[in-house]
């Protein structure tokens, strides 16, 4: 079973970096307070595919937003981790083949994709480096 190691030491608060494991990208990604907050405030009841931040994140990181950089709707990479700043209108990451929109938990929030950026399987290995897969 293939896994990668990420350093994650150099991710500032508000960055997100496109790393990759099994030939796919994968997002790493340091939530600002105001970006989980955000994630937060959100009702489940008005998402598509209903997950919360806590769902998506390791108890006690909820920072770490960790999620293949694979559109859901016909697999484009989405922009908003160091391809372009174009984070859609929802603050996360922003498919530009047919403008799907993911917010700060990369939730899908509109456009055509059906279901969230997925999350893989991951552990800390130690406070600064994560291990996919
Ligand atoms: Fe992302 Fe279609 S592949 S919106």
């Amino acid at each position: 079973l293939a896994t990668t190691e990420v350093d994650i030491s150099k991710i500032q608060p508000g960055q997100a970096i496109k790393t990759s494991w099994r030939k796919q990208p994968v997002f790493i990604r340091n939530l600002t307070p105001a970006e989980i907050k955000a994630a937060n405030a959100v009702p489940l009841s008005e998402l598509r595919d209903p997950q919360s931040l806590a769902d998506r994140t390791k108890p006690g990181k909820a920072n770490w937003l960790i999620t293949l950089g694979v559109c859901t709707h016909l697999g484009c990479v989405p922009l908003g981790a160091g391809e372009g700043e174009n984070r859609g209108p929802y603050g996360g990451y922003f498919c530009p083949c047919h403008g799907s929109a993911y917010d700060t938990a990369a939730r899908i929030r509109s456009g055509p994709a059906p279901l969230n950026l997925q999350v893989p399987e991951y552990s800390f290995i130690s406070p600064t480096t994560v291990q996919i897969g």
